[in-house]
């Protein structure tokens, strides 16, 4: 029979990683796991407790937040200290923010303990940026997506017009274009578990591939892997 693998997929914002990690699970009949949502719950659990800059003056005053946090996942559902944030968790106020909490080391300490914890059985996808060179080195599938900086700020803006319809609060496709290149820049930028392709990582550029096309590449590697081909 088939043995189940680990799929990492890492990636810059908005290269498609949750749509594709979604849709080869669900094809598959593995878990998807969404690891960006884990760190933007983090983020949010700071702004909400009104401690960001406190944390901005003194970062290790991180660790008493993330003690005992909960992050869990239903279906669909991000479930933070038991609350859904699902959609909370996709605002750009806690995109921009988002970057600097990932930097600090207790944050990914604590995360990292999780992650490994939710793929121990394997049969899983698992998006983020360091899940290949991190997280699971020994994945058997490892996946490296990237794409324009313009067209994924396309894509994000698209996300956040659909969000709200009368457009407020939405940037223009500059102002988001320069956020998520920071964002990129300083993901793979800093000391813990930079945003890095693992030498063994197969590369997709998906600028131009539709979202059918770009599932159909990692799900026939998967299946290759599966069957313990190379
Ligand atoms: O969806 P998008 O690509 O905009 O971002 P995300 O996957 O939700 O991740 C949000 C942020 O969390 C990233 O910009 C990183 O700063 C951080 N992150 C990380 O440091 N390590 C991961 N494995 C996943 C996300
Ligand atoms: O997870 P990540 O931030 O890498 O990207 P995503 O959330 O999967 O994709 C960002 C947006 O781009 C979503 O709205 C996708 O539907 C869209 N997308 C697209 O239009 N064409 C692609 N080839 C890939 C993603």
């Amino acid at each position: 029979g088939r043995k189940k693998i680990i799929i990492a997929i890492d990636g810059p914002a908005a290269s498609g990683k949750s749509t594709t990690a979604r849709k080869v699970a669900g094809l598959m009949g593995y878990t998807y796991i969404d690891t960006g949502a884990m760190y933007r719950s983090v983020t949010l659990k700071v702004i909400e407790s009104g401690m960001l800059d406190e944390v901005r003056r003194s970062p290790e005053k991180v660790e008493g937040l993330v003690k005992g946090i909960s992050i869990a996942f239903e279906g669909d559902r991000v479930l933070l200290d038991g609350r859904d944030v699902s959609g909370e968790i996709r605002d750009n106020r806690v995109a921009r923010e988002v970057s600097f909490i990932s930097s600090l080391k207790p944050v990914r300490d604590a995360l990292l303990v999780m992650q490994q914890e939710l793929g121990r059985g394997r049969g899983v996808v698992m998006d983020g940026r360091d899940i290949g060179t991190v997280v699971f080195p020994d994945a058997e599938l490892k996946i490296f997506l990237v794409a324009d900086a313009r067209e994924r700020a396309k894509r994000r803006h698209l996300e956040l017009q659909a969000k709200s319809p009368e457009g407020f609060g939405v940037p223009d496709l500059e102002t988001l274009e320069a956020e998520i290149v920071e964002r990129d820049r300083a993901d793979a930028l800093r000391e813990h578990a930079p945003l890095k392709k693992h030498p063994d990582a197969k590369e997709i550029d998906t600028s131009r591939l539709n979202i059918e096309e770009q599932v159909a590449m990692v799900h026939d590697f998967a299946v290759q892997m599966e069957e313990g081909g190379r």
